[in-house]
């Protein structure tokens, strides 16, 4: 297609302010999907959306679109991950778009990631499409947000379309828009060949499928081609565009979208970000700005039952064909057993990849408290990286620890500032800006450091604001801090899965909370249970398990029989998760205590 009638768009918008009902209703407005396709995606449970979704929900979908001008045009929909934790991807897959249609629920108004991907696609230097989305509810107010849109992100209101996703009203006005204000795509197609690679996913028959914006130059089947960050040569078994399932082509031109089929194996060497060019005619310079995903957020993961230890390591290298910024390995611990140490880009993510072990790979896990990754220095001047606290050096060799410390935007109506500022306080937080963005709503800026973060904060800000606060966070850099070690000892015995790195102010209160909590999960015994939390040798809090009293169905005997089997049905319950410790049974709740206690 000739390049003057390319537009490559994304849409950007607040979680469930509608970003995948309108791409799909996109997809029916130009006829790429019939609207029954559509509905029944709507319908899609997980399983189905999985086997079918790598084609139908293709992050990258070519449209053809015939305007009112009576021209054709190619229009490329980019999708963007939605959560905060794949900020790195969502930058890429912007830089291969020219403009974001910016959709915001007009129910909700603007939110704290309609902001955040705003900035992300203004730096990208992205032509913004404003569009208030959901007008067929009766609750919906398309003027009052047009206006918020105008007042706080400067679009005239009256150039925010006002749409429905759900019945289609004035998609078609969306299409247009995108033509006439989305610049074509520039780029040379006589340099030398440079194709951004925005996304990547595994197919079993074609292996890795890495999702290209050509910039530069053009590509051809059978080239041989190089990956420029990861320094691999492959040839494009096919190249194609998702329209919206893989169909092949023979060229993607300058400003195109699509595919290239690599047959390689892992994920990991086709990186988001990296540069695909010609093994013969190497472009000089890669596209800029490629860094490989680092893991913030460690935790280890553990089977429940031993034996299910190899059916884990295959479920999580199965995982990560489609997860390059999954990252684990072994790990030994003497409560658990044999798990991994995995490293998650954020909390979100590590939620989504425990759920899905769990879910779709039939795994009973226990995951112990995440661990951020700390800087310690030693005094013989060395330093380490260390994501477990078991992994940290005797005090008396540490001169230094360092924690890493995020930037948090916290979008909230104006009431629930006094609730905000006491959660943030009581995690360390530092207040740096407020700002109100109209009468009732404002946007508070803090430091926080990462690990008061991944505990339980998020469910925490939602329920002090009724659900009313959004958040957005992004890495802001290393801080020294006073940080010390605190043991758990359950029956004199050392937990090393329950140990957890504080900050030695909150070292007496938290270690009070954990025990306190950990009385509560872990189940009576024979004998009675002692459990201490300390630092070193020095035990800062206890509380004791009473031992059982002699028969739990004593007073069932010769009464009620159907309480009786419930009784014991909720034992056999309770045994699944129950790891033994020496002669304690631990429940999977005394793991997670941690994230209780904030
Ligand atoms: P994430 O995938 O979580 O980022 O959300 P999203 O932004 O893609 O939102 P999605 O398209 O999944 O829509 C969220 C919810 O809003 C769904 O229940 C949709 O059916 C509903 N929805 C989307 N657009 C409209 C609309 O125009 N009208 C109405 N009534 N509901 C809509």
């Amino acid at each position: 297609m000739d390049q003057k009638h390319i537009r490559n768009f994304c849409i950007i918008a607040h979680i469930d302010h509608g970003k995948s009902t309108l791409a799909d209703r996109l997809l029916v407005a130009t006829g790429t999907i019939t609207e029954r396709d559509m509905k029944e995606q709507v319908l899609d449970d997980m399983d189905l959306e999985r086997e079918r979704g790598v084609t139908i929900k293709a992050s990258a979908v070519r449209m053809l679109y015939t305007a009112p001008d009576g021209e054709t045009y190619e229009l490329n929909l980019i999708d963007t991950p939605g959560h905060v934790d794949f900020t790195y991807e969502v930058r890429r897959a912007l830089q291969a778009a020219e403009g974001a249609i910016l959709v915001v629920d007009a129910t909700q108004g603007i939110e704290a990631q309609t902001l955040a991907n705003l900035y992300m696609a203004l730096d990208a230097n992205l032509e913004i499409i404003p569009v208030v989305n959901k007008i067929d509810l009766p609750a919906a107010q398309p003027e009052l947000v047009a206006e918020e849109i105008e007042n706080l992100l400067g679009f005239p209101a009256e150039e925010v379309i006002p749409v429905s996703a759900k019945t289609g009203e004035n998609v078609e006005q969306v299409l247009q828009a995108v033509v006439e204000k989305v610049p074509p795509p520039s780029g040379d197609p006589d340099a030398p060949l440079r194709a951004l690679v925005f996304d990547s996913h595994y197919d079993p028959y074609k292996g890795v499928i890495a999702y290209v914006r050509v910039v530069d130059g053009a590509l051809a089947t059978n080239q041989k081609l190089r990956l420029m960050a990861a320094g691999i040569d492959i040839e494009a078994l096919e190249i194609g565009t998702f329209s919206p399932r893989m169909t092949p082509t023979d060229r993607l031109e300058t400003g195109e979208v699509g595919y290239v089929a690599t047959g390689l194996k892992e994920v990991q060497d086709v990186r988001v970000g990296d540069t695909i060019t010609l093994a013969n005619k190497p472009a000089a310079e890669p596209l800029p700005g490629y860094e490989p995903a680092k893991p913030m957020v460690f935790a280890g993961i553990y089977p429940v039952d031993n034996e299910d230890y190899l059916d884990l390591r295959d479920a999580l290298d199965k995982l990560r064909l489609n997860d390059a910024a999954l990252v684990y390995e072994p790990e030994n611990s003497a409560a658990l057993g044999q798990g991994f140490r995995v490293g998650f880009l954020g909390l979100f993510h590590m939620e989504i990849v425990q759920e899905r072990l769990e879910r779709e790979y039939n795994l009973n896990l226990i995951a112990t408290a995440p661990s951020v990754v700390y800087r310690v220095v030693l005094t013989n001047g060395e330093e380490i990286e260390i994501d477990s606290p078991a992994e940290l050096p005797d005090p008396s060799k540490i001169e230094e620890i360092l924690e890493p410390w995020m930037r948090v935007q916290i979008w909230t109506p104006s009431d629930y500032i006094g609730p905000i500022m006491e959660l943030v306080t009581n995690r360390r937080g530092v207040f740096e800006k407020m700002e109100y963005l109209d009468e009732k709503r404002v946007l508070l800026t803090y430091q926080l450091p990462l690990s008061e973060l991944i505990v339980d904060f998020y469910d925490q800000l939602k329920s002090r604001t009724r659900g009313y606060a959004s958040m957005d966070y992004q890495f802001s850099g290393y801080q020294p801090g006073d940080l010390v070690k605190l043991d758990i000892l359950v029956n004199e015995q050392p937990v090393d899965a329950l140990s957890i790195i504080v900050h030695r102010d909150q070292a007496y209160e938290k270690g009070s909370a954990l025990v306190r909590r950990l009385k509560e999960v872990i189940p009576r015994q024979q004998f009675k249970v002692p459990i201490q939390a300390a630092i070193g040798r020095r035990v800062i809090a206890r509380q004791t398990v009473p031992a059982l009293r002699k028969d739990v169905l004593a007073k069932c005997y010769g009464g009620d029989v159907t309480r009786k089997r419930k009784l014991l049905e909720k034992q056999k319950e309770g045994k699944k998760r129950l790891k033994k410790l020496g002669n304690v049974e631990i429940p999977q709740e005394a793991f997670m205590a941690v994230l209780k206690i904030g």
